[in-house]
């Protein structure tokens, strides 16, 4: 074999093994979504609204717009109080994202890392609720913006 050739074979071993890892990622989080999630947001993330729980399918990647969304995701109690750790959380709501916010979630959305878990999570406010109203505004005003 020559030089490019091996380049080129090992170019390909790299890729295989690079998609066999991110999906090991993320059949964990998918695991993770299953044991710590689920039980209130359901498999599909439609929630129960009539009980407080809102629905997340193709709708939460909307709060990325809002300029404290990205936090907010990653502090509302359901996400702050699990025993996963920064970087499994992150991968969790990456994996939410990309499934469960589906057509919601931005084009250029920029994958949550564990030092931006660890950064929300140290700077949580105290009125998540609050919080939720505010944002929900924001996006209406961002949206109503746009259509004009
Ligand atoms: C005990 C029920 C419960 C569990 C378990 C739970 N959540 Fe939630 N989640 C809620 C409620 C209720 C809200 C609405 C915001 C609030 O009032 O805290 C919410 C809101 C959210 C939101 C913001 C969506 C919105 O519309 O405000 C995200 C993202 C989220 N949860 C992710 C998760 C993830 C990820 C897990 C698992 C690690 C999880 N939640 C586990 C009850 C739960």
């Amino acid at each position: 074999m020559n030089l490019a050739s091996r380049i080129r074979c090992g170019l390909l071993l790299a890729g295989i093994f690079g998609l066999l890892a991110g999906e090991a990622v993320a059949d964990a989080a998918k695991k993770n979504y299953r044991l710590h999630c689920m039980g209130c947001h359901q498999s599909d993330g439609t929630g129960s609204p009539e009980n407080g729980i809102p629905s997340m399918r193709d709708e939460v990647g909307h709060f990325l717009q809002a300029p404290d969304g990205r936090a907010y995701l990653s502090q509302v109690p359901g996400t702050l109080n699990t025993p996963l750790s920064d970087g499994e959380t992150a991968e969790l709501l990456n994996w939410v994202m990309a499934n469960i916010g589906r057509s919601s979630t931005p084009a250029d959305f920029k994958p949550y890392t564990a030092d931006d878990v660890r950064a929300y999570r140290a700077t949580v406010p105290q009125d998540i609720p609050g919080m939720r109203v505010r944002l929900l505004k924001q996006i209406e005003d961002i949206q109503l913006g746009s259509a004009r």
